[in-house]
């Protein structure tokens, strides 16, 4: 027999006999507690033997028999030391098997083993072509405790260091993928997260709970936890858990904040990659690094232009002096919503009059004033620009050379919501008059159009009634030279 077709022959073995059931007359661990080592030690406090399961259930042979030659005998179903994938195949004969575990009246799922070979570490093998993560590299051999036992290898506090002893080796990882980064563990530390749990607090994320135990997929799997559409029900997993979160006293709304803001509804319902998840803001493993401000930062990542222009802007300084974060002082963070010209100006709506009005920061009072009333007046320009446009294309009238320009204008306007940023009036006041030159001019040239409208249709009624007149003047005409003849013919 070789290796494989006896360890086959021994799990059949197992899978019929009840070599797995020692009870009391445990005679493989009699005879090694004799012996003594580490397994034995070990197995002493495993929940395995604690639900009667002999070493046999695992190894296989006769825990029945004291004799060595005959309890350890390939022919009673013995395998000796399981390796590779024999490790993940002894442990799911059982873990895989509902029935089986029945018998030992447990509930405990059984799709580990599916979920293991489905997942990324499931497709990675080693060079014999088995795979270098197996059932007992997260829960070890001997010793197995329950999972929610702080002394079990995969417990809150302990999971860390088990993902760790892989994903911070770059030796290791190299092997496989030398583009992945090893720093997860040093970022992880200097999150909040990180740092509670190296405290001791087993309630905070670690890196199961972003991505999972089995069932771990590539974060370019559109199904990961940690796929960008997947992530904010993943964080929300807890932060939306007012109980589980009671004792830290921080909001539970982020999750229902975020999928109702602009970035949520982009993300969430339109699949737009481009939009922001927790993490763009927050970072995977750095959730929220010492320095609050840095989070604001973020922003410009993707909003480049609208921080290049605060950053000169007047309020550079003044929210430096005053601890104020850069963009979420006006636009929030997680319920941020589609800016409109409300929010410029004075008026109770507008975000300026929450810090200018007429005896606070005047000068700031003055700009927004003015601003918003460029922006208005932008807009009514642009607006009766379309109307006219339209009105002459309903019409008939050639317009597409106007309608084109149209683009210019809203380009303009476009383009003023950002430079709202520079919160200086005269740059504002360029890119707005380039809209209103423009408007102007469409509307101008919708107008003439229109004039010519009205031009012809008062020329086809001049020359309708010129014709009708003819056509009168000629019929008299003959009707009298008839009369004439007739008259003449007598
Ligand atoms: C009478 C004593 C005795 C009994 C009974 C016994 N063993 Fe052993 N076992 C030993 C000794 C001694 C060794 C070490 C010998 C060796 O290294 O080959 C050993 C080694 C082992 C090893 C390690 C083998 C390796 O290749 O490193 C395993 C696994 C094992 N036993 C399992 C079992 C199981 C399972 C049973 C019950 C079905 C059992 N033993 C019953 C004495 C016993
Ligand atoms: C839940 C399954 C399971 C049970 C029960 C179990 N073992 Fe093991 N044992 C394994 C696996 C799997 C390995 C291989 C470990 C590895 O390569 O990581 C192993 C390895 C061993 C080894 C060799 C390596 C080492 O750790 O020393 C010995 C010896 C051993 N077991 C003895 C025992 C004895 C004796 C018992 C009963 C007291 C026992 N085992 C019960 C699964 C089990
Ligand atoms: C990459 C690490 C890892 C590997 C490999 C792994 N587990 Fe787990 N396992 C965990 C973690 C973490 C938990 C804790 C619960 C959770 O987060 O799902 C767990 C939980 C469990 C539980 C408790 C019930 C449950 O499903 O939550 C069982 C049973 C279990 N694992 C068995 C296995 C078996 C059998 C294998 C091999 C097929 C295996 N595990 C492979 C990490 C791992
Ligand atoms: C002979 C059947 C059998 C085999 C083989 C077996 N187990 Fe178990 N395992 C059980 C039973 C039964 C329990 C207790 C289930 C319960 O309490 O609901 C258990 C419990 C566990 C738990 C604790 C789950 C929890 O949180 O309650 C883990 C982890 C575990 N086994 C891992 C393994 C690993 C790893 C292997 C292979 C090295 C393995 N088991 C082999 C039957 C088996
Ligand atoms: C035995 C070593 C080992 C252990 C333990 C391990 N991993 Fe991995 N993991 C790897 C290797 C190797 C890769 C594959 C890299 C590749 O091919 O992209 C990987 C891939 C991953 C990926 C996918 C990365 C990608 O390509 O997007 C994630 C996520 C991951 N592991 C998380 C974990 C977590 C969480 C744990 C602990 C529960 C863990 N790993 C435990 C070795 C390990
Ligand atoms: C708070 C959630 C969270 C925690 C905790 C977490 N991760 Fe991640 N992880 C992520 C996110 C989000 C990504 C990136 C997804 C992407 O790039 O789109 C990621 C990416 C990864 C990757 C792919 C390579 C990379 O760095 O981008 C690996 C490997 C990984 N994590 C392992 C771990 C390990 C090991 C731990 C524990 C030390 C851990 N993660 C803890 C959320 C988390
Ligand atoms: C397993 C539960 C869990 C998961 C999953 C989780 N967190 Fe947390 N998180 C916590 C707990 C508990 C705290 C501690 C709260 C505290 O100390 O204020 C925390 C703290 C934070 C903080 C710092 C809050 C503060 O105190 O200012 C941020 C930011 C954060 N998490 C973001 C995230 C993001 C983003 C994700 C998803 C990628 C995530 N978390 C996933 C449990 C979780
Ligand atoms: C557009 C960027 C952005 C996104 C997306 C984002 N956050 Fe935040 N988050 C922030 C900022 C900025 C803060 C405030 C930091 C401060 O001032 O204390 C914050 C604060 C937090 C806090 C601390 C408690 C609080 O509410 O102030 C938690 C927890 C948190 N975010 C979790 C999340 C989760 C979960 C998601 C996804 C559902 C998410 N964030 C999405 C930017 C973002
Ligand atoms: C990962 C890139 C990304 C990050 C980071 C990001 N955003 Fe956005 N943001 C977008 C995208 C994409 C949209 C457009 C969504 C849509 O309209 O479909 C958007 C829309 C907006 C809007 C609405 C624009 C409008 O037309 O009215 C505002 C305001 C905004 N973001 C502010 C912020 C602030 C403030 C931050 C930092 C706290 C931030 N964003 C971080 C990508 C990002
Ligand atoms: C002092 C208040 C204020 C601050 C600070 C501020 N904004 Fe705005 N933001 C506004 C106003 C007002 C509008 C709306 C302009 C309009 O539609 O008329 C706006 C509009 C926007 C828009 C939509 C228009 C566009 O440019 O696409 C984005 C995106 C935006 N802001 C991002 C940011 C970012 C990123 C920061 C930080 C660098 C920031 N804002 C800081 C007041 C502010
Ligand atoms: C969170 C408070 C806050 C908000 C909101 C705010 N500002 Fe300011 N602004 C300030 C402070 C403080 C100064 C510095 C005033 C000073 O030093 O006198 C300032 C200065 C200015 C200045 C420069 C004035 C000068 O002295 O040259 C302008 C212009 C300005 N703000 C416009 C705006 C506009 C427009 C908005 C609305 C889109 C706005 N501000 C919203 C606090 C705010």
């Amino acid at each position: 027999m070789n290796r494989t077709t006896r360890i086959m022959f021994g799990l059949l073995m197992l899978a019929f006999s009840s070599a797995g059931f020692a009870g009391a007359d445990d005679k493989c661990l009699t005879c090694h507690e004799s012996i003594g080592g580490k397994a034995v030690d070990l197995f002493k406090r495993d929940v395995h033997h604690a639900k009667g399961i002999s070493c046999a259930g695992c190894h296989g042979g006769n825990a029945q028999s004291d004799d060595m030659e005959k309890a350890m005998d390939p022919k009673a179903g013995y395998i000796g030391v399981p390796k590779g994938d024999d490790i993940s195949r002894v442990c799911a004969k059982c873990h895989g098997d509902s029935g089986r575990m029945k018998q030992y009246s447990s509930h405990l799922p059984t799709n580990q083993i599916e979920n293991l070979r489905a997942s990324v570490h499931g497709k990675l093998s080693t060079n014999g072509k088995e795979r270098i993560v197996q059932c007992t590299t997260c829960h070890d051999a001997h010793g197995i405790v329950p999972v929610k036992n702080p002394g079990s290898p995969v417990y809150p506090l302990n999971i860390v260091k088990k993902c760790t002893q892989c994903h911070a080796n770059a030796a290791l990882m190299r092997t496989y993928n030398p583009s992945l980064p090893v720093d997860q563990l040093d970022k992880y530390r200097t999150s909040v997260h990180g740092m509670r749990n190296a405290k001791g607090d087993a309630k905070v994320a670690e890196c199961a709970s972003c991505h999972g135990s089995h069932d771990i997929l590539s974060v370019k799997d559109t199904k990961s936890s940690v796929y960008p559409t997947n992530i904010p029900s993943t964080c929300a997993h807890c932060h939306s858990k007012a109980e589980y979160m009671k004792e830290y006293k921080i909001p539970t709304d982020q999750f229902d904040k975020f999928s109702r803001s602009v970035h949520g509804v982009a993300l969430l319902q339109k699949h737009d990659l481009g939009a922001p998840a927790c993490n763009s803001c927050h970072g995977n493993h750095a959730a929220t690094p010492p320095g609050v401000q840095s989070v604001s930062k973020v922003c410009g990542t993707c909003h480049a232009l609208n921080a290049d222009l605060f950053s000169s802007s007047p309020h550079k300084k003044a929210f430096d002096d005053r601890k104020l974060p850069e963009c979420e002082t006006c636009h929030g963070n997680h319920e941020i919503i589609v800016a409109t010209n409300k929010l410029l100006g004075v008026t109770s709506e507008a975000v300026c009059s929450r810090c200018h009005n007429e005896s606070q920061n005047v000068k700031g009072f003055a700009t927004a004033k003015a601003m918003r009333g460029l922006i208005d007046s932008l807009e009514s320009r642009e607006k009766r620009a379309i109307a006219l446009v339209n009105e002459a294309e309903q019409k008939g009238m050639e317009i597409s050379e106007a309608k084109y320009k149209l683009r210019d204008a809203h380009q303009a306007r476009l383009e003023s919501r950002t430079m709202v940023h520079s919160f200086n009036e005269a740059r504002f006041q360029d890119v707005v008059n380039k809209g209103i030159v423009v408007s102007a001019s469409v509307s101008e040239e919708a107008t003439q159009a229109l004039d010519e409208y009205v031009f012809r249709r008062v020329g086809l009624g001049l020359a309708t009634l010129a014709i009708t007149v003819l056509a009168i003047s000629l019929y008299v005409y003959i009707r009298r030279l008839e009369r004439h003849q007739a008259m003449g013919g007598k």
